[in-house]
């Protein structure tokens, strides 16, 4: 059985509420600082290394483009020395190309750029998707240089989104785009809610749902729900923020695979209930008492008891959510955010030879 605080006994976070200052990056996951600021983390296996050529123009041509109107990577992200084009009569003049895993195997007229490259040229390969979303990885190997995902263990990191300490926020450049987060415990009428659009009985999550409602409320919003939801921007936050708890369940589950979804519940304020990589997985990302993992409890009616058990305590209701006041979130802006990354990459490594050894090995389990 599981005591109240059982949850955050056994984690490398106990006592974050006395690590003001920059112990607490040590669990805001160091690279999450470092794509900020790749030029500081000369050491930041296995992410790109870096050199800095800051006098370096890079042209980044993204293969399959379908943006309308790109963002200007200095103005969004105060990324300098990046131009990004979608635009194939420049191939030869690019310093990279960025194709996207997804684009590649359903193009119908050319799905990769011509052989032979121009000398120096980088080709990056990223997909935002899970593994099972990716196939046919085993095709296209040994023609990448660098890989761009939400792995931690990418050439280039970049996740859907991250903690910043409060302190820190000053000294990131995006920091106008980041959420800051509120530790008030305001009652909230609505106990638990699942958003889901893709519904589909065979995956864990739907299974988790059917038997978690047979001892608990839970409502649904989404193509597949009972509700709808409000129309409007940000409709899913305003949503969450009525309910105590929100099921962030990943539709597979992967490493480091952790999607806007538990994101969302945190920026509402309704703590997560996980369903994903490992505890261990998403304590690299938040504090172990944000969220609820599902493995937490030896069986799906203790997880529903302890529910229940949070909704009618003041205190443990704090519990998860006094860490709030030092954080903020940053939430990935798809997709100029992947394209003036990448960008600011290759600008590291200009000069620098990359091959990705073996990508079927890396990203399939
Ligand atoms: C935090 O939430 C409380 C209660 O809902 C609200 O009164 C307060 O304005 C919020 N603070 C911020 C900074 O959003
Ligand atoms: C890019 O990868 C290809 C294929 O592995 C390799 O031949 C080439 O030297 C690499 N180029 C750079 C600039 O890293
Ligand atoms: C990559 O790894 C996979 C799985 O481990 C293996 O089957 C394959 O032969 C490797 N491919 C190359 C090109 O090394």
């Amino acid at each position: 059985m599981h005591s109240d605080l059982s949850l955050i006994k056994n984690s490398a976070f106990q006592g974050i509420y006395s690590l003001v200052g920059l112990a607490a990056v040590n669990f805001l996951l160091l690279s999450g600082f470092c794509l900020l600021e790749l030029s500081d983390v000369s050491n930041a296996e296995p992410s790109v290394p870096v050199s800095a050529d800051n006098n370096a123009e890079i042209l980044l041509l993204v293969w399959h483009y379908s943006v309308r109107r790109p963002r200007d990577c200095w103005e969004s992200f105060q990324i300098s020395g990046c131009t990004i084009t979608g635009d194939r009569s420049m191939y030869n003049k690019a310093d990279a190309v960025l194709m996207r895993h997804r684009s590649v195997i359903t193009a119908e007229e050319a799905p990769l750029p011509p052989e032979p490259r121009p000398p120096a040229q980088k080709w990056i390969w990223f997909d935002m998707e899970p593994p099972t979303k990716a196939p046919r990885l085993w095709e296209y190997e040994g023609i990448y240089n660098l890989t761009l995902n939400y792995r931690e263990d990418a050439d280039i990191f970049l996740p859907y989104g991250y903690l910043i300490p409060n302190i820190l926020l000053d000294k990131l450049t995006p920091a106008r785009f980041a959420h800051p987060l509120n530790s008030s415990s305001d009652p909230r009428p609505g106990f638990v809610v699942w958003v889901v659009s893709h519904w589909e009985d065979r995956l864990e999550r739907v299974h988790f749902y059917k038997h978690l409602k047979e001892f608990i409320k839970i409502d649904i919003f989404g193509q597949a729900g009972t509700s709808i939801l409000p129309k409007g921007k940000n409709n899913v936050i305003q949503m969450l923020r009525q309910y105590r708890f929100y099921l962030a369940f990943e539709n597979s589950q992967h490493t480091d695979y952790i999607t806007e979804k538990l994101w969302n519940a945190v920026i509402g304020g309704a703590i997560p209930v996980v369903l994903g990589p490992s505890r261990k997985n998403y304590e690299r990302f938040l504090p172990p008492e944000a969220f609820i993992h599902v493995d937490d409890f030896p069986t799906v009616q203790e997880l529903a008891q302890y529910l229940r058990k949070v909704r009618d305590s003041p205190s443990l209701i704090q519990m998860h959510l006094s860490w709030r006041k030092d954080y903020s979130v940053y939430m990935t802006l798809l997709w100029g955010e992947i394209f003036c990354t990448a960008c600011k990459a290759v600008r590291m490594r200009k000069g620098k030879i990359d091959v990705v050894k073996n990508l079927t090995a890396w990203f399939y389990p």
